[in-house]
Order: C-alpha cells, then sequence, then structure tokens
C-alpha cells in the first residue's frame, strides 16, 4: 500500500515540531494518552462522575468557590462568546478595557450581542489603569465589565486586583478572559472578585485546543438564570425567567449550566474525548501545584528575556506588565521576520509567533508554556533563533543567548 492508501490521504503522522509561539503549545502525553480513552455516553454514572470531578479539579485550578464550574464543547473564544451572550441582552451596556487584540474581541462579541459598547483603551504595550476603568464605570453604569488578563496579542498582563469591587459598586457583572494565563501566572478569580472567567487549555494547561474551562460567580449565574427559557421539545428544565431569551442556544449558559448539574437536562452531546483531556490537564496541574507552575512560567520567561537582549534584541512592550508565559521581540531592521520563522521551523523544527494589527512584521512573540515551559525547550529556542539570525546575516555575540538564559535557570550539573 502506498503510504496514502490509494485514498489520496495518508495516515496522520505529523512532524515533529516544538511550539514556541503564543499557542498552541505542544501538549502533555498524559493529555493525548487520557484523550486515547474510549468512549463513554454522555448520561452513563461513569461519565458524570468524570465531569463532576472535573468541575471540583477546575474548581482548584481557577482559585474559586465557585459550583458553576465546568467546560464550554469549543475553543476559548466559545466561552468568551458564551458569557458575553448568556449576560449581555440587547441594549445592555458592556464597558471593555482593551489592550490588545482580544479586547477588540470582546468589543466586537459584545457589539454582536446588540450590547451599547463602551471602550477604555491602553496603547498596546501597556494595561489599563483600574482607576480609569473604575472611573468610566461610575459613569456608563455597565451590565458587564470585559477584561482580557494575558492579551497574547501585545504580551501584556492586565492587573485585575480590585476588579469585583469597581464592578460591584456599580452593580456591574465582570468578565475576565484569562485564555492565555490560566495555570501559568496567578488568576486568582475569587481575590479578584470576577464573576466570570474562562480559558483554553492549548496555552498553559498543556492540551489541545478543543473545550474551554469556565467558572461562574452565584450572582453572574442568578443574573443568566433570570433569562433561562428551556429548549422548545424538553419536558420542563428549571423555571424560565423573567429577562429576554438568551441569543445562542449553543451557548445559552443557563442551559448549560442545567446540562452540568444534577439535573443533567440534555443539551449538547458532551465531547467525552475533549473532557478527558480538560481532566487530565487539571490533574497534572495540581499535581504539580499551583505556585510552582507559575513559578516556572516565571523563570523560563526570566530567561527567555535575558536570552534575547543578550543576543542584542529589544523586548516589546512595559516591562512592568509583561507576561511571564509570553515574549515579545521586536524583528531587527532589514530582518524578514517571516523568513526566520520558516528557518526555525523547517531547520530546527520550532515554532515562533508572527503577530496582528499594528504589530504585524514588526514583533515575532515566543512562548513557553505548559508542557513546553522548560530549561531545555528554552535554551534550544534561544540558540535555534541565534544560529538563524546569523544566517540570515545578522552580527550577533556567538552563544551569549544561551549563556544569559542558562544563567537566570542555573545548570542541572553540580560544578
Ligand atoms: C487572550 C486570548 N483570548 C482568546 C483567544 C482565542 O482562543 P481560541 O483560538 O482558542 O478561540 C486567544 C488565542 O490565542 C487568546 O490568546
Amino acid at each position: 500500500m502506498s503510504a496514502s492508501d490509494g485514498l489520496g490521504a495518508g495516515e496522520i503522522d505529523p512532524p515533529q515540531r516544538l511550539l514556541m509561539g503564543p499557542g498552541p503549545a505542544n501538549a502533555h502525553p498524559r493529555v493525548l494518552r487520557a484523550m486515547s480513552a474510549q468512549l463513554l455516553g454522555q448520561f452513563d454514572p461513569e461519565f458524570t462522575d468524570y465531569m463532576n470531578e472535573t468541575m471540583a479539579l477546575y474548581r482548584q485550578v481557577f482559585q474559586t468557590q465557585n459550583r458553576q464550574t465546568f467546560l464550554i464543547d469549543g475553543t476559548a473564544r466559545a466561552a468568551i462568546e458564551a458569557a458575553l451572550i448568556s449576560v449581555l441582552a440587547p441594549g445592555d451596556v458592556c464597558l471593555v478595557a482593551s489592550h490588545g487584540r482580544f479586547g477588540a474581541l470582546l468589543t466586537e462579541i459584545a457589539e454582536r450581542c446588540g450590547a451599547v459598547v463602551h471602550v477604555v483603551s491602553a496603547p498596546w504595550g501597556e494595561v489599563v489603569p483600574m482607576a480609569k476603568l473604575a472611573e468610566a464605570a461610575a459613569a456608563v453604569k455597565p451590565r458587564l465589565i470585559a477584561c482580557v488578563h494575558g492579551d497574547t496579542s501585545t504580551t501584556m498582563a492586565q492587573p485585575l486586583e480590585g476588579l469585583g469591587e469597581v464592578a460591584r459598586q456599580c452593580g456591574a457583572l465582570s468578565f475576565v478572559d484569562a485564555t492565555a494565563t490560566l495555570a501559568g501566572m496567578p488568576t486568582p478569580v475569587d481575590a479578584w472578585g470576577a464573576d466570570i472567567v474562562s480559558a483554553g487549555l492549548q496555552k498553559c494547561l498543556g492540551g489541545p485546543s478543543g473545550i474551554a474551562p469556565i467558572t461562574i460567580s452565584d450572582r453572574a449565574a442568578e443574573h443568566i438564570f433570570s433569562r433561562r427559557h428551556v429548549e422548545l421539545g424538553l419536558a420542563a428544565g428549571g423555571p424560565s425567567g423573567n429577562g429576554p431569551r438568551i441569543a445562542s442556544n449553543y451557548f445559552d449558559l443557563a442551559m448549560i449550566m442545567d446540562y452540568w448539574s444534577e439535573r443533567r437536562l440534555n443539551h449538547h452531546t458532551e465531547s467525552t474525548t475533549l473532557l478527558y483531556g480538560a481532566r487530565e490537564c487539571a490533574r497534572l496541574v495540581l499535581a504539580e501545584g499551583l505556585e510552582a507552575r507559575f513559578a516556572r512560567h516565571a523563570a523560563a520567561g526570566r530567561a527567555m528575556t535575558a536570552g534575547v537582549e543578550a543576543m542584542g534584541l529589544t523586548v516589546y512592550g512595559d516591562r512592568a506588565h509583561k507576561m511571564t508565559n509570553v515574549t515579545g521581540v521586536y524583528i531587527p531592521e532589514g530582518v524578514d521576520g517571516e523568513r526566520v520563522r520558516a528557518r526555525m521551523r523547517v531547520d530546527f523544527g520550532i515554532e515562533i509567533g508572527s503577530s496582528f494589527g499594528p504589530l504585524h512584521g514588526k514583533i515575532w512573540r515566543l512562548g513557553a508554556m505548559g508542557y513546553n515551559c522548560t530549561k531545555p525547550n528554552v535554551l534550544n529556542t534561544l540558540g535555534a533563533l541565534e544560529a538563524v539570525l546569523r544566517t540570515e546575516g545578522v552580527a550577533l555575540p556567538s552563544g551569549q543567548a544561551v549563556d544569559a538564559a542558562l544563567a537566570v535557570f542555573g545548570s542541572g550539573i553540580a560544578a
């Protein structure tokens, strides 16, 4: 038989790649193994036990007591969309704190919900001061304040201390997109006082994209249940609310909360495979310990930064608010950033990130997340980047990037 078995498409056998961009990162082998387990019916008691266990695990990952902590089937933006469409009815006011592409995404989704959207923005490479957000919230009295924690487009992490207080003072709910930071940087949901926080698996959680953890406070759940209208054709679930029906069926968090409750009201067919993966991601995170995991990402971020600077490159953005797990680096004058990325991929099997919007062609984004966030991976990426840049004619101090990163990590071998 030919490699394609005469079908024109061979068995999947992807090349080895080390994914060191802003996500996806490579999945942990234990996550991939968990995902090869056989399917179960979604209402099989064994499977509903797995669902309950997954809820309990993610409460710890999100550092929250929220009962409503579960998974949305879909990529990270599915959970964002579910949160916004389930809270915002047409005409509701939404205040967005925007400091990059994903703030713009929140703005766009809120507009698609029919909300009246106000944006407090920071220039790319900076973050929004909480005092500015508080001032805008007091002025526009939003139904929802929506923020991005780590915006991978700019590599900046928005401080969120005091968010809950700001929201409560004006009677708003709050939402945080923690797609790129959950399990990599501290995301203390209850300490922030955030009402809804969502993520994806493909960054610091070390899994594939396709299912999105979310957590919802009781008061946000109460608001969403006030909009509950059980799907036509189903036996009555919970009581219908008086509020306007949520405009999406698939992303109706009232129905999804009923599905994840003991009532198990039928909604979508849960992705058994992705739930196994998400459950294993959380088990890995908690076995390592949140603090140890944050420290691992912080060390890799420091080493990556030291390495690129030792090469003579310039790190992008406000250093005081840089995400630990992604580093933006200016492409040197006269260098073709895409050729460098292609050489990294073809010659070294390493993927690094390009960038969007105003940063397109200006910076690369180097990630070290989840399973990939290790000393060897950071050193290999820096060594490869240095070699590629030299091949492209950039005069570089030889070997200093790896030396500088190694000095941050320390050697594992006793002197
Ligand atoms: C901060 C942030 N939010 C949302 C998303 C969207 O995630 P997904 O592609 O899984 O829908 C991403 C993806 O890169 C992201 O970095």
